[in-house]
């Protein structure tokens, strides 16, 4: 007997089926042109790196790196690489650091900007809006350390975010963690004022103030909540630079029109961030603080993985949870159009003539649905409705004989009957005259 196999889909990891793409395209559509008017160029890097990369670049103690990173263990032999140790990206901005290194990408015009899209890779616990596999869309800024351009790439969010009409939905939360000289002060004094009440925090913040306790701040437990209020605060710790960079930030933002919020508590889970972090998070959040973005500015990472020391700045959306947001709020998706033309074939003799018109229209670029197998004129101007194909073209037994062919137009209602010869240029000038009206 044949055994049978677990069929679903991973734990935390779903398929994005025929009837999502509307909205996916939609909300894709939408990131790819800001970005491009951002002056981004798209880049995209592989699935798996080394896992050093990521190690190194968000932190050995990180959750992402110490519980949810995806290692690879594969050995390729007949290339020498035995014992790579592999894992799949956890995030984008270590890989395009990566390839800034590998490319030389400091010779190139300055800063250089960047964005991607694509999935990524993190074993967490899943639940709602926290995958195993999600899509992120990130956009980095190297090389340029002017405070205006974190205020510009939040800006940028923002705009999304209005593009999708969520601008009502959501908060912009902003903090600024300071740089090497202000921020081990400030770790100091957080360290000192978290000692006196250790019994009282949750056993993960008595590991974090051991390892980590900035992370200290982020916690939702209620006893960490309360003790959290008398901690001391970054902003009362900023050294004069740090200082001067936010409140260009700040006053950028102002400019731009963003509404912020101002959170002293944010600290962000990746440990490469100095100066200026953000997320954009649902007002509704009820309390599980899903982020719909996060980004801030990453000076020293660089310099801390090569010699090559350069400013960076940058945030990811999370697909995701942008696209279930999206459809909570009942944003209209404009229906998708599947194709330009659906090609109805009745009976034997229509089905040869058909095939003809069809090498024809798809050799002059024109994308044609014909279902072959299918009988019936209803049945078929169903499907060709529900594709939101524009033209039916039928051919019958009659139609085969003469040469001919019905073109429907399925948004007017209207069809007239047209030698075969003459398809292409009726449809190319429809479609030129729908695209461009009078
Ligand atoms: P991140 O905050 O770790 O930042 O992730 C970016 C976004 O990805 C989050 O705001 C969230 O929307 C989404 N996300 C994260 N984890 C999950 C998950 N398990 N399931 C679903 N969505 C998730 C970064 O990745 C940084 N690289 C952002 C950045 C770019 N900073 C500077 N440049």
């Amino acid at each position: 007997m044949v055994q049978k196999i677990d069929w679903r889909a991973p734990r935390g990891t779903h398929d994005i089926l025929p009837a999502d793409e509307a909205v996916w395209r939609f909300v894709m559509g939408i990131i790819e042109r800001r970005a491009r008017g951002f002056g981004m160029g798209r880049i995209e890097t592989p699935i798996f790196e080394r896992a050093e990369l990521f190690q190194r670049s968000l932190g050995e103690t990180t959750d992402v790196v110490t519980k949810e990173l995806f290692e690879v263990n594969h050995y390729v032999t007949e290339v020498g690489e035995e014992g790579t140790h592999y894992a799949l990206r956890p995030e984008g901005t270590a890989s395009i650091l990566r390839a800034y290194l590998e490319h030389g990408m400091h010779v190139w015009p300055q800063p250089i900007k960047l964005w991607h899209m694509g999935p990524m890779f993190r074993a967490e616990r899943p639940q709602k809006g926290r995958y195993r596999q999600f899509w992120s869309a990130g956009f980095e800024v190297i090389g340029d350390a002017d405070p205006t351009v974190d205020a510009l790439l939040i800006h940028l969010a923002w705009q999304i975010m209005g593009d999708l009409a969520l601008r009502d939905q959501i908060v912009v939360d902003i903090n600024s963690i300071g740089d090497n000289l202000c921020r081990p002060k400030y770790r100091k004094a957080l360290v000192a004022y978290y000692q006196d009440v250790r019994e009282q925090l949750c056993p993960t913040c008595q590991e974090r103030l051991l390892k980590n306790p900035l992370r200290l701040l982020d916690c939702k437990e209620a006893s960490c909540t309360e003790l959290k209020a008398d901690a001391p605060q970054m902003f009362d710790h900023l050294c004069t630079n740090c200082r001067e960079h936010f409140r260009v930030v700040l006053e950028s933002l102002d400019e731009l029109g963003v509404v912020y919020d101002l959170n002293p508590n944010l600290v962000r889970g990746l440990d490469y961030y100095t100066r200026t972090a953000f997320e954009i998070r649902a007002k509704d959040d009820d309390g599980r603080q899903a982020a719909l973005t996060g980004g801030g500015r990453y000076d020293n990472l660089l310099g801390e993985l090569s010699t090559k020391s350069t400013a960076g700045v940058g945030f990811a959306i999370g697909i995701e949870r942008l696209i279930e947001k999206v459809i909570a709020t009942g944003l209209e998706i404009p229906n998708l159009q599947t194709a330009d033309v659906f090609l109805i074939q009745l009976g034997e003799r229509a089905k040869k003539a058909s095939f003809n018109v069809l090498a024809k229209l798809t050799d002059s670029g024109l994308t044609v649905i014909c279902q072959a197998g299918q009988e019936g004129l209803k049945d078929q101007l169903g499907l060709a409705d529900k594709a939101r194909v524009r033209f039916a073209l039928i051919i019958g037994q009659r139609e085969a004989l003469d040469e001919t062919v019905i073109v429907r137009d399925m948004f007017e209602a209207t069809q007239e009957t047209i030698l075969q010869k003459d398809i292409l240029k009726v449809l190319t000038d429809r479609i030129s005259s729908s695209q461009n009206p009078q």
